[in-house]
């Protein structure tokens, strides 16, 4: 096994190339049955779902000049995650995707900054923004897709409930070169921003809807799930967007299929939609459970 995750660490890094620096070194349920291991920056990150850290894993990470953390994905689940042994350096560093930093921080509870399963949608993004364009970033968490329209030359819009995360958009963009005061942030619900620029007449280039699978509005205590209501969203934001324009719709929900969750997109985005599904980025091979599909109009 330690012969194994040395070739795939040296066959990823080759591939990726010296640009990138995060990505999954070991997807789940291919050495081990719910383990995955990823590399950020020369640390680890190990996620067990309801599995213990494999004994030879344990070796191997330890033999690792680098610093180690544990993560549980049991449901519920809220904490940051452990580190195996003391830290060797700063909790909150930078990752480099393509060249392009993101700020990440283990020890700011469940989420650690940046979910690396969607570089190939951030890279995708980024190719076809141009100077002019306006791009609307729903459950934007820290804003990573705004940072990579943004260094595409369009103008963008940060929504998210959290005031925190706008304001950690707002570093990530700073990190990159990026004047957020050129950039809108709304904090708020989706649902309610988008029925208002819908009211308003207000149109995007591009959407990004990447929502939790569960959420619940503090305001009404309403409900929202994406098996369920994932379509209504996507008629809603296909009325803001321009003639021409684009959306990438992204789930992450592993009781929806792919299938499934392109019929949602299609239902939702109407007959005049065109729909292309996007892989996950190869070194999550065999994983599927990230769902992306972009829409054209
Ligand atoms: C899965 S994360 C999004 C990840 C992000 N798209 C990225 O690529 O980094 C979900 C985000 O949605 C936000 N959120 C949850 N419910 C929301 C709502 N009703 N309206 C707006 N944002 C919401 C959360 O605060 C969280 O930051």
């Amino acid at each position: 096994m330690r012969v194994e995750l040395d070739r795939m660490r040296e066959g990823k890094e080759q591939k990726l190339g010296s640009e990138t620096n995060a990505y999954r070194l070991l997807a789940e349920d291919v050495l081990w049955s719910g383990v995955a291991i990823d590399s950020l920056a020369g640390r680890y990150l190990v996620s067990l779902r309801n599995a213990e850290l494999p004994r030879e894993a344990e070796e191997w990470l330890c033999a690792q000049e680098a610093d180690i953390f544990i993560k549980h994905l049991e449901k519920g689940e809220k904490h940051s995650p452990q580190p195996l042994r003391k830290p060797r350096h700063p909790l909150q560093f930078s990752i480099c995707e393509n060249g392009v930093r993101f700020m990440m921080d283990m020890g700011s509870g469940y989420s650690q900054g940046l979910f690396i399963d969607q570089r190939n949608n951030r890279l995708d993004l980024r190719r076809n923004c141009q100077e002019g364009m306006t791009v609307l970033n729903l459950f934007a968490y820290t804003g990573a897709f705004s940072v990579c329209a943004a260094l595409g030359g369009a103008t963008t819009t940060t929504l998210d409930l959290a005031a925190n995360c706008l304001n950690r958009c707002k570093e990530n963009m700073r990190i990159n070169g990026i004047n957020p005061s050129a950039h809108y942030f709304c904090r708020g619900d989706a649902l309610h921003w988008l029925r208002r620029f819908a009211q308003q007449g207000r149109l995007f280039d591009c959407i990004v809807m990447d929502p939790p699978t569960f959420s619940r509005d503090s305001r009404t205590g309403g409900i929202w799930r994406a098996e369920k209501d994932y379509s209504d969203l996507v008629a809603l934001a296909t009325q803001c967007l321009s003639t021409g324009g684009s959306m990438l719709c992204t789930t992450n929900s592993r009781r929806l299929t792919p299938e499934t969750f392109r019929t949602i997109v299609a239902t939702g985005a109407g007959p005049a939609a065109t729909l292309s599904s996007v892989p996950m980025p190869f070194d999550f091979f065999p994983e599927t459970y990230l769902k992306s599909v972009k829409v054209t109009m």
